[in-house]
């Protein structure tokens, strides 16, 4: 085994290079070590790449989406052995504190989200997982990576989404963005057996992708359509009963509380880059309620059943796979959605 690897690592605002590093070595009894065998690129990457991540450490490796093989573990890891197949998750938790007890795993007082953002993520060959039997999840043989890779972060995200909007058998539920957090979370928002899912968009590409996927059943494109009379003509002219916002784009937050009916729920997913106003006074006596929340990926062993049992289906999420060699290329195309790209799968260096 070479001593080095390739990676994609922080350098400050604006300055991702793919460079040299050391292959990482167990550094904790609870560490394990996974070759990534499969990872990914993630829309939050781009805003620590944009310093709009205050927790985020220079000099690390980005990346938080993966699955690969366990090549070693620490005494004291006990689910995990070398030679598994694993699903990492993107936060890193103790089990143990008062907020892991509470399956508030963002908030873990050892951890939260650590990996490509604190310490060496895997957008690399090989990666130190602190918490191994709490931060991966055995991957089913009747799996690939492609079908698991998003339970490391989009996935949970959008569960989480769905989680906090409380939706009820019967709700008309809308998604404000249909990118690849906006569709994990119309997938998951479906387990919850709303009538309608409302997927909102500025691009009908990925409008119609979502549509052709059956993750949502009305879609809108605020520019050249009516969100508010679309939503109230499902309602009765209530509103909806639950919105989840992942476009984080300008004005998508105000759309948000807006298009939501008096005492409705607001889940609010995106990782915004800029205040956000909450004008009391012109929202006093609708009575809303506001839940935001980085993802407290706490779910993973259900959502890999779910998986497995055929319930969700991320696969077609991925658009493009690419080496690790070609990753600056992924991290633009993703970016800019150019060639119809939702999510780019990242395969092993190739020397
Ligand atoms: N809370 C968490 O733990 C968590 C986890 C993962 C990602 N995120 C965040 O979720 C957000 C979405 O991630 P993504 O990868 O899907 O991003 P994305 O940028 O691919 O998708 C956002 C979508 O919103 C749409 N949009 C933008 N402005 C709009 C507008 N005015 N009206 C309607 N639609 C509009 C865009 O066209 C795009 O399709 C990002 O901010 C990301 O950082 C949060
Ligand atoms: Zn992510
Ligand atoms: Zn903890």
């Amino acid at each position: 085994m070479s001593e080095k690897m390739m990676g994609v690592v922080y350098h400050g605002k604006g300055d991702l290079r793919f460079e040299e590093r050391d292959i990482p070595t167990i550094l904790d009894p609870r560490d394990a070590i996974v070759r990534v065998g499969m990872s990914s690129i993630c829309t939050s990457d781009f805003h620590i790449r944009n310093g709009a991540v205050p927790r985020a450490k220079e000099n690390v490796i980005l990346g938080h989406e993966f699955a690969g093989e366990v090549i070693a573990v620490g005494d004291a890891v006990k689910k995990i052995q070398p030679g598994q197949r694993v699903a990492a998750n993107v936060e890193t938790f103790c089990g143990e504190c008062y907020f892991c007890k509470h399956g508030f795993v963002n908030n873990c007082v050892s951890g939260g989200w650590e990996l490509g953002c604190r310490i060496d993520g895997c957008q690399t060959e090989y990666v130190r997982v602190p918490y191994a039997d709490n931060g991966l999840t055995l991957i089913p043989d009747s799996l690939d990576y492609e079908d698991v890779i998003m339970i490391s972060c989009i996935l949970p995200s959008g569960y989480f989404g769905a989680e906090l909007a409380e939706i009820k058998p019967g709700d008309v539920v809308v998604v404000l963005g249909a990118g690849p957090v906006g569709c994990t979370t119309m997938m998951s928002a479906r387990l919850f057996g709303p009538a309608f899912i409302v997927a909102v968009d500025v691009i009908d590409e990925r409008l119609e992708f979502a549509k052709k996927n059956g993750w949502c059943d009305v879609t809108v494109n605020p520019k050249t359509q009516d969100l508010d009379a679309i939503v109230k003509g499902l309602t009765d002219g209530r509103g909806a009963d639950s919105v989840i916002e992942v476009a984080g784009g300008h004005g998508t937050f105000d759309t948000a509380w807006q298009v939501a009916r008096p005492n409705g729920i607001v889940s609010l997913i995106a990782m915004y880059e800029e205040a956000q106003s909450l004008p009391l006074h012109q929202m006093y006596g609708k009575n809303l309620i506001f839940k935001t929340g980085g993802v407290d990926a706490s779910h993973n062993d259900t959502l890999m059943k779910l998986i497995e049992g055929g319930k969700i289906n991320c696969r077609p999420l991925i658009t493009h796979t690419m080496p690790l060699n070609d990753i600056m290329h992924g991290y633009e195309i993703f970016e800019k959605h150019l060639d119809g790209c939702v999510k780019v799968a990242i395969t092993p260096y190739e020397r």
